[in-house]
């Protein structure tokens, strides 16, 4: 057990939920302390019927911590990060700074929990997008390995934190009464549009997010060989991002095959009768730690091709859960070791 822990981030919207993840699955601890910038300092949590006050993120904040789960923006965790290690305490982080930094391991419990355990400080949690495809890719890559993902994304506005959800309300609301919203967070309206643009272009008309999906995905398989392309797209949803997946493996899988496998993989729930009209929502997926996965079909156009349609709460899994399992791992490691 960590006797003293530390939310850095605490007030956003991964932070509200990790908050929520520790009450709802007890995780172990003595002493939390959470941390947020300057503005919210002061202010007031509640958290397991306590009242606790927020403190400031600053270099000092992490004397007697010994484990802290970071939701902060990319700059904040460049430089919390190295004040955590210094004082001693472990970092599992939500940002996208640390993750492809070789010395960090970048992990999805379901996919390769071995990784955390070779930390050196720090561990990363993956981006939204990645963590629910890497999660319904691994059953599929343990039974034949995975040469080629062509994946699509509609993702919902809680991914852009807070300042995201209140646009997509604002903005409607805005709209539907004929008026102007100036956006916080998006370039372009997202009430009653699409923007296919989510992060600053990268690499060869790739945006950072997309690329995020490339190096992420084949960082925490190990395997360079996949060949990845993401198209990332910001849909006016307010939570749970959906994925049209298209893997292309070593040997056929069948649909059928795929159904058992999906069924029988851990953190996976399989909804899948297009007859009847059940496939995987992100209106009922919300609130829910799976990835969700339905409309499994064979390519038409590939030999080897499997198409399926992929939702998961990207704040839960794409984020709070999958690093509350990440620090629950280590909790389970340090258990077995006493
Ligand atoms: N949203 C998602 O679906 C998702 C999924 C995976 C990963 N992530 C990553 O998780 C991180 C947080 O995302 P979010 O959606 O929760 O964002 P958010 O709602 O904007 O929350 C950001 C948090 O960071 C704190 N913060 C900002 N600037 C700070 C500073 N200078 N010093 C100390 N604390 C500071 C904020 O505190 P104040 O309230 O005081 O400003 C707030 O608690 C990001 O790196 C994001 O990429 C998000």
């Amino acid at each position: 057990m960590f006797d003293s822990i530390a939310i850095v981030g605490a007030t956003g919207a991964v932070g509200q939920l990790i908050r929520t993840m520790l009450e709802e699955r007890d995780f172990p601890f003595e002493k939390i302390t959470f941390l947020a910038s300057k503005r919210s300092a002061g202010s007031k949590i509640k958290f397991k019927g306590k009242e606790h006050t927020v403190k400031e993120l600053e270099p000092g904040a992490f004397k007697g911590i010994d484990l802290a789960i970071g939701s902060t923006p990319d700059p904040v965790a460049k430089d919390f990060v190295p004040w955590a290690k210094d004082a001693g305490c472990v970092v599992v982080d939500e940002s996208g700074y640390w993750r492809m930094d070789p010395n960090v391991p970048l992990v999805v419990p379901e996919v390769n929990a071995d990784a955390a355990f070779t930390h050196q400080g720090v561990i990363a949690s993956p981006n939204c997008s990645t963590t629910q495809m890497v999660v319904a890719m691994k059953p599929l890559y343990d039974a034949s390995r995975i040469r080629r993902v062509v994946v699509s994304t509609y993702q919902a506005t809680s991914g852009a934190g807070v300042a995201g959800q209140r646009d997509l309300i604002a903005g409607s609301k805005a709209a539907l009464e004929g008026k102007e919203h100036k956006y916080e967070t998006f370039a372009h309206p997202i009430a009653f549009n699409l923007i296919p643009q989510i992060g600053s272009l990268k690499y060869k008309g790739y945006t950072s997010e997309e690329m995020k999906m490339v190096f992420e995905t084949r960082k925490i398989f190990g395997d360079d060989e996949i060949q990845v392309c993401p198209t990332c797209v910001r849909v006016p949803v307010s939570n749970c991002h959906s994925e049209s997946i298209l893997v292309e493996t070593e040997r056929k899988i069948t649909a059928e095959e795929a159904r058992e496998l999906f069924a029988n993989a851990p953190g996976i729930k399989l909804i899948d009768d297009l007859a009847n009209g059940k496939y995987p929502m992100p209106k009922d997926c919300d609130g829910d730690d799976a990835t969700f996965v339905g409309r499994i079909r064979e390519d038409l156009s590939c030999e080897n091709g499997l198409a399926f349609w992929c939702v998961s709460d990207n704040l839960r899994k794409g984020a709070a859960t999958n690093a509350v399992q990440i620090a629950e791992l280590l909790v389970r490691a340090q258990a077995a070791v006493s």
